[in-house]
């Protein structure tokens, strides 16, 4: 048979399709696969992709709020992949990440991976300020006490993190996923422009691969206000004067940051504006904001569950589920995660 090839979104790797690696048993057992509530529909994603059922659990909530989890199999010595984003009810979602692991430690499991979509509570990595907590490292140590071996997250708010971690990790990114999209469009005109200074050095990356000139938004936050305020931007008008501009950030939260940034863009001739973030955490109005800023498109992924009555008509959510399950894949068999980014 002809060797068949396939590109796994968001990654540079051609899977060969003629070949089944799911039936393989690796040194921890074999892959069993568990969702967090958060994440029902993209565990059966990745299950699907896998070929693999999903591992059956039941989850009840006491009247005095304690959540309870039973396992419906046996997990003893397997390599266990357990599903879980860090989105709302958000410390419902964290306990009951931390509980799940705790049942699969005491059920004997070989391995017990951690796959986090979206990783809450990192944007405190430091004090930069007296009396205040630092909540990134207290979330890698929580994991860690409960049980996890290894974790997997997508965009970490800042790369650091990880070394709050002692276990070992894959720190992925949707760069490839997102940007492999905006590529397809050949835009000749295109702009990118980060949403936040914090976030320029991404956006570079973005401009690279795209080819297209880069420009910054410059946001400051007021004291500890949720409300974003954008001074002014980095680069040349003629940079986004009657130009498509693509604005890029980590994440969307209330809208507040895109909207002034949108604002800002707009005051400087931008003609068409499009937008790309990895996690669609999208609280409060923010549905509305961004559907009422008149965006080309808007393109995200489901490291959070958007539900999809809220997905806006020009919003584009790109699955996640092909790459985790590449990487749950790689890990299972001891190979090489880097490879799949031309590492
Ligand atoms: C900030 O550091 C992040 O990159 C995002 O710009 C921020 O989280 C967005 O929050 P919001 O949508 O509430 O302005």
């Amino acid at each position: 048979m002809e060797p068949s090839q396939e590109k796994v979104p968001g990654t540079s790797y051609r899977r060969d399709t003629t070949t089944t690696h799911q039936a393989a048993t690796g040194q921890f057992g074999r892959i069993m696969l568990f969702a967090g509530s958060s994440c029902e529909a993209l565990s059966k994603e990745i299950a699907q992709e896998l070929g693999i059922p999903m591992g059956q659990h039941e989850r009840l909530t006491f009247p005095n709020e304690n959540i309870f989890i039973k396992l419906k199999e046996s997990v003893r010595g397997q390599d266990v992949y357990l599903v879980q984003s860090m989105v709302t009810p958000l410390h419902d979602n964290i306990m009951e990440m931390l509980i799940m692991i705790d049942a699969l430690k005491r059920d004997s499991a070989g391995r017990i991976n951690l796959v986090v979509p979206y990783m809450a509570y990192t944007r405190s990595d430091k004090k930069d300020q007296p009396r205040v907590p630092i909540t990134a490292r207290l979330m890698a140590n929580m994991i860690e006490i409960a049980g996890a071996d290894r974790y997997v997250t997508i965009d970490l708010h800042a790369g650091q993190i990880q070394g709050f971690f002692n276990i070992p990790g894959d720190a992925l990114t949707a760069f490839h996923l997102l940007s492999d999209y905006m590529l397809e469009k050949d835009i000749q005109d295109l702009t990118v422009a980060s949403a936040d200074l914090g976030f320029a050095k991404k956006a570079r990356n973005w401009a690279e691969k795209l080819g297209a000139p880069l420009v910054v938004v410059e946001k400051r936050r007021l004291f500890n206000s949720k409300d974003a305020e954008a001074l002014t931007v980095i680069g040349e008008r003629e940079l986004i004067e009657g130009r498509s501009v693509l604005l890029v950030d980590d994440e969307v939260l209330t809208g507040g940051t895109i909207v002034k940034a949108v604002e800002a863009l707009r005051e400087r001739g931008a003609k068409d504006i499009y937008l790309a973030f990895t996690h669609a955490l999208l609280k409060d109005t923010a549905f509305e904001r961004l559907g009422g800023l008149g965006l080309k498109e808007i393109i995200t992924t489901n490291t959070i569950p958007t539900p999809p009555e809220k997905v806006l008509p020009n919003m584009k959510v790109l699955s996640s589920a092909p790459l985790l399950a590449e990487v749950i894949l790689r890990a299972h068999e001891g190979r090489s995660v880097g490879e799949l980014f031309g590492e």
